[in-house]
């Protein structure tokens, strides 16, 4: 099999699906070099760090983290299997290094990892109303099983937990509108006037009714009020460890159960704020002995939404 990092088309390719991940706030904090056309290096882009938001950085290598899985699906695809050396933290010269792939023979990609790399593209974050119809066990089962196959865990939420857990976002989301600091980053990223990055008011969902919201508050004062399905079926993504190898373990898993989700029909977004808090407050959380939470999940079955804008591959592609 031709190595795609071979060509320019090749390599456009991988970045144009690496590029696809979720990232917070849509910084899209990535950038890919590829050295001697024979392996890719993933880079964080630090003036795409939330510095007030994700301090440690948490956020920023979950998103890369996702982005690595795209690369490695659309290798898998191509033929080649990914082999991923990661060093979220090396201080080697080269701080913004987070983990480099090289592509080596293999045989060809099963059926299953053509569906996921499919999902890529039409995978959303979804912020609207879910119909509140439950997604079903072998789902869910399906979605945990996924988790662990990237060293993470897939932890669903029933009440009173759940209930518990929309109390803890509504209290953290209004200790972070009453920071200064997380006001004016987050209007840097949601104001809408980048058509390349960014959450844009399009993607932004409507206001829910009620004070207990499955959503975060991206811009208080303009929009419609709508009521959201009366319990939502939350699921918190955790690992081992939470350090950067970690962080970037997370970003792989929580892409691909979004990715098996997508298959499944099932839509996902996010309630991070509690998570957000924390690191702001530079917390660590004690109450999981089990595993350190790194995002909080809302699942369920949306109405379709639009996607969300990407930065070009030119922007994000050097070759070295
Ligand atoms: C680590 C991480 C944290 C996120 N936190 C939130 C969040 O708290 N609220 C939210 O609505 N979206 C959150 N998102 C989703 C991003 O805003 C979304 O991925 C981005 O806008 C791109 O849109 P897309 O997922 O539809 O491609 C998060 C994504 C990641 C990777």
């Amino acid at each position: 099999m031709l190595n795609p990092l071979a060509t320019h088309a090749g390599a456009r390719r991988l970045i144009t699906a690496a590029g696809a991940a979720p990232s917070v706030h849509n910084t899209q904090p990535w950038r890919f070099i590829v050295r001697h056309r024979e392996y890719v290096e993933l880079h964080a882009d630090p003036d795409r760090w939330l510095k007030v938001a994700d301090p440690r950085g948490r956020s920023l290598r979950i998103s890369c983290g996702a982005a690595l899985l795209n690369l490695r699906l659309a290798l898998r695809v191509s033929g080649h299997r990914p082999v991923t050396w990661s060093v979220p933290g090396a201080g080697d010269g080269s701080p913004t290094l987070l983990a480099a792939v090289r592509p080596a023979s293999a045989a060809p990609a099963s059926a299953a990892e053509h569906d996921l790399y499919g999902a890529i593209k039409t995978r959303r974050t979804n912020r609207q109303p879910f119909t509140g119809a439950p997604v079903p066990q072998t789902v869910m089962d399906e979605l945990i099983t996924t988790a662990r196959i990237e060293g993470a865990a897939l932890v669903p939420l029933r009440a009173p937990a759940s209930a518990a857990l929309l109390e803890e976002v509504a209290t953290a989301e209004e200790a972070l509108t009453g920071n200064r600091g997380y006001r004016t980053e987050l209007a840097r990223w949601t104001s809408g006037q980048s058509d390349s990055d960014g959450v844009p008011p399009y993607v932004q969902g409507p206001r829910p009714i009620g004070d207990l919201a499955p959503v975060r508050d991206f811009a208080r004062v303009t929009r419609e009020r709508v009521r959201f399905e009366a319990h939502p079926q939350l699921a918190v993504l955790t690992t081992p460890g939470d350090g950067p190898a970690d962080w970037l373990r997370a970003g792989q898993a929580l892409q691909r159960v979004l990715l098996v989700a997508t298959l499944h029909g099932v839509s996902a977004s996010f309630l991070n704020q509690p998570l957000d808090l924390r690191d702001m407050r530079r917390h660590t959380d004690p109450r999981h002995p089990g595993g350190h939470p790194q995002v909080i999940i809302r699942l369920g079955y949306g109405p379709a939404v639009p996607r969300a804008p990407r930065r070009p591959v030119p922007e994000l592609l050097r070759a070295a």
